[in-house]
């Protein structure tokens, strides 16, 4: 069974990057593969603000990300980049932490305008950590998540469709064990 990690790197609890992270991970649920997910905001902040590198909650995520075929990074856009709370996690990781993985970056935002936080600060960041098979990424917005009052959520059909077009690329990766794209 293909492991997939999902990391989440929003400082929020509820919040639009978790919606689409918990649809992205039913989604790969359904297709037999055991995920887990890491979030960075549960670990213990003194870890990251010192760079803890011994840390046993950070030591142990390593382990998973480690154990994965594929690893899925969402997080929300803050100034124009990924958050400050991710990049702190990231920075903990050993250099070659995403070598021989499927990596799926993605980006919410409140406006289309830093719709390039992708390419221009998320991928270079993976690539520095050795990823070599990312996959092109889904960026999207908050007007294109609707939560409902029964606690479900729905997503805009084109986004949606890329949603599914992104579980789809990451699937096929691992499946067809690709370690390199790019
Ligand atoms: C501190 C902060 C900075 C933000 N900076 C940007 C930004 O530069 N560009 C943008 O499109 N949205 C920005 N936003 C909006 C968030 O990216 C957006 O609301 C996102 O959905 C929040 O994600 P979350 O609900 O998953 O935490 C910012 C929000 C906060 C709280």
């Amino acid at each position: 069974m293909p492991k997939v990690t999902l990391i989440y790197g929003s400082p929020s609890k509820k919040s639009t990057s978790a919606k689409i992270l918990t649809y992205l991970d039913n989604r790969l649920k359904e297709a037999g593969v055991d995920t887990r997910w890491i979030s960075v905001r549960d670990f213990p902040a003194e870890d990251l603000l010192h760079a803890n590198f011994e840390s046993a909650e950070i030591r142990q995520s390593v382990n998973w990300i480690e154990e994965s075929d594929a690893v899925v990074i969402a997080t929300p856009v803050y100034k124009a980049s990924y958050t400050g709370l991710l990049k702190s996690y990231l920075d903990l990781l050993p250099q070659t932490a995403l070598a021989s993985k499927a990596v799926l970056p993605i980006a919410v935002g409140g406006s289309p305008a830093h719709l390039l936080v992708i390419d221009y600060a998320l991928k270079p960041i993976l690539y520095a950590l050795g990823a070599r098979a990312i996959c092109g990424g889904v960026y999207g917005l908050d007007s294109q998540v609707t939560s409902h009052a029964d606690e479900s959520v729905s997503f805009e059909e084109s986004f949606q469709r890329r949603l599914d077009s992104s579980v789809d690329e990451v699937l096929d990766l691992v499946q067809n064990k690709v370690t390199q794209t790019i």
